[in-house]
């Protein structure tokens, strides 16, 4: 089992996620961009968690199918929508072999899910989308932001003593698990950027870098919004940007 689903699976972790129900802004203003288009779809949302975006997207769908590679987030999902008839499924986005051709209009895989796999395996999960996809469906997902991580990267001043104190903690920390690592004029990166205690290692991208390779996979339309503001980023935006990460919309098989 590889590292950070042993981290995902781990019962502190289930806890946590379930608190969450919230659409993060980008989420929403997808939401409201493509609403007749996942209004009555057949939707997948992939790496659900305990099912944040499954209060939201579950509810418009015509069918909603939502998977995560750790059997802990399922269970935690199926708790959280106990009494509801929604399918929840273990399944890694690599290989979705579980699902027939050409089955669903919409595929979500929200919140970053995707720097869990290494940049030269994410080719299995688009290829997969494309499989399983309908013809013109619609994909959404989020990835780290490589140019966040200067700012990342920075000791955080404050004039308060324990704040400073454990900000300066966090700095050295992550210093510490990235010794070996370097950033500079990289277009994908792999890092350790502290989430769940230093947990695991995430795969950073340069957004122009990863709307150009969803270009060159075959995925039209593709628009970005930036995380927090939610706002739809045009290409000098994208290239200036130091939001944490990026949502993506494109259309599949078009
Ligand atoms: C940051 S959490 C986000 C969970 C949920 N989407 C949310 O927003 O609350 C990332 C999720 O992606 C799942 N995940 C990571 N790699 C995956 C893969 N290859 N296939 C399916 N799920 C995966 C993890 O198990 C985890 O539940």
């Amino acid at each position: 089992m590889e590292d950070f689903v042993k981290v995902y699976d781990n019962s502190q972790q289930v806890n946590s996620y379930i608190k969450e129900k919230d659409l993060q802004k980008p989420e929403q203003t997808i939401l409201n961009k493509y609403f007749e288009k996942i209004k009555n779809s057949v939707l997948l949302d992939v790496g659900i968690g305990t099912g944040r975006t499954t209060y939201h997207l579950s509810g418009i769908a015509k069918k909603y199918v939502g998977v995560d590679i750790s059997q802990g987030m399922i269970n935690g999902a199926l708790e959280n929508f106990k009494n509801q008839n929604i399918e929840f499924k273990v399944c890694d986005a690599r290989n979705m072999s579980i699902f027939d051709d050409n089955t669903f209009d919409v595929v979500f895989f929200s919140f970053n899910g995707i720097d869990h796999i290494e940049i030269d395996e994410r080719i299995l999960f688009f290829d997969e989308v494309k499989r399983i996809s309908k013809k013109d469906a619609l994909l959404v997902f989020s990835t780290h932001n490589i140019q966040n991580i200067p700012k990342l990267m920075r000791l955080k001043l404050s004039s308060h003593p324990i704040i400073f104190y454990e900000n300066f903690l966090k700095f050295l920390k992550l210093k510490f698990h990235n010794l070996k690592r370097d950033f500079s004029n990289k277009k994908v990166i792999k890092i350790n950027d502290g989430v769940h205690n230093f947990g695991f290692v995430l795969t950073y991208i340069n957004p122009t870098h990863q709307k150009e390779l969803l270009e060159n996979y075959g995925f039209k339309n593709v628009c970005c919004f930036g995380y927090p503001s939610g706002n739809e980023l045009n290409s000098t935006e994208l290239l200036n940007t130091t939001d944490p990460w990026i949502y993506f919309s494109c259309s599949v098989n078009s």
